[in-house]
């Protein structure tokens, strides 16, 4: 498992930070708050795609969504409360409620598709510029 700074790249529509850090879901999402910066989101197909093979050229098999469940009613949100209209999960549809604390990762043993794990796992994670908007 890689785990170190990459560093910046440039892409035509995303600015993203790479950060191959393994930590749990809330560290990566509080390391990328911290830069003012937020963990990735997907919300298309286009952002799919490029995530997917951003994720490939590295030597990771899972990396972190903005992505978690409610522990108490089992849907799954975006953080920042963005709509979940975009979803491109392994089983087909929403993992059902699980009794733990559930997060999801882009999943490269998946095919890149999105995974619930755990949020206590880690994994590493990928911070996005909030200057360039959807
Ligand atoms: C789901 O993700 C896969 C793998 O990245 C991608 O090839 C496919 O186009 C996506 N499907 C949809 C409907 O976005
Ligand atoms: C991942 O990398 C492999 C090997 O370079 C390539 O064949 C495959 O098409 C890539 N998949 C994606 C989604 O980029
Ligand atoms: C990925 O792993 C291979 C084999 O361990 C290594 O040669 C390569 O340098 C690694 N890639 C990165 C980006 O670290």
């Amino acid at each position: 498992q890689l785990c170190c700074l990459l560093g910046f790249s440039l892409n035509y529509y995303l600015t993203l930070l790479h950060l191959f850090i393994c930590s749990t879901w809330e560290e990566a999402v509080d390391y990328c708050r911290n830069k003012n910066y937020d963990l990735i989101r997907i919300s298309s197909e286009m952002e799919q795609n490029t995530i997917a093979t951003l994720v490939n050229t590295t030597n990771s098999s899972s990396v972190w969504l903005r992505l978690r469940q409610s522990r108490i009613f089992g849907f799954w949100f975006w953080i920042d409360e963005t709509p979940l209209s975009y979803q491109n999960w392994t089983s087909g549809f929403p993992p059902q409620i699980s009794s733990s604390h559930h997060c999801a990762v882009i999943s490269k043993d998946n095919n890149f598709l999105w995974t619930s794990v755990s949020c206590l796992e880690k994994h590493p994670f990928i911070c996005r510029s909030p200057l360039i908007t959807n």
